[in-house]
């Protein structure tokens, strides 16, 4: 049954995931993140939604999409309290929290401008740390650190 009460603000879906408590100021940073731009599915989005967690939240619904888990922790990255709805014949089946990687290959560009994956075709390669609750990236090749609010998508 779908569910209908006053909160559903961004219509139901019959099958799919629904990205959940995202951050309202980290909705495109997620839609980059995992290429949505390119995927030729359904998607519906809303933002400044209200949330008593988070103030304002955005939350996306692809329709007809089941992400790998790999794809799904790379939103961790940027919205590490966004919870994964997997929705089969309009019923929430499973629910994913996402879960930071250790390493992370490609996605992000090392800060530092010396750095050889920023002047050769080397793809950046990070350990994940996490600092005062915030992540930070340390670049395998030059061991520069990229904070939380220096991350860059590639
Ligand atoms: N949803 C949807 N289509 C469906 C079923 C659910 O788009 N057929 C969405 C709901 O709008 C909600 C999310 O999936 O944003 C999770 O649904 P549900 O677990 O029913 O809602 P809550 O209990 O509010 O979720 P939470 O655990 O995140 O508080
Ligand atoms: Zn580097």
């Amino acid at each position: 049954m779908v569910k209908e009460n006053k909160e559903l603000k961004v219509s139901a879906i019959k099958e799919g995931t629904v990205i959940d408590h995202i951050p309202a100021s980290k909705l495109f940073k997620v839609i980059e993140i995992l290429s949505l731009d390119k995927i030729d599915k359904q998607i519906t989005f809303g933002t400044n939604l209200e949330s008593k967690k988070l103030g304002r939240k955005a939350i996306i619904k692809i329709s007809d999409k089941f992400f790998e888990e790999d794809e799904i922790n790379k939103i961790a990255l940027i919205a590490p309290d966004a919870k994964l709805n997997i929705i089969k014949d309009y019923e929430v089946v499973e629910k994913k929290v996402v879960k930071l990687p250790k390493q992370i290959h490609g996605i992000v560009k090392c800060v530092n401008p010396k750095c050889i994956t920023n002047y050769e075709d080397v793809p950046p390669k990070f350990t994940v740390l996490e600092k005062n609750g915030k992540v930070a990236l340390k670049c395998n090749y030059c061991e520069k650190i990229t904070d939380e609010e220096n991350i860059k998508l590639l």
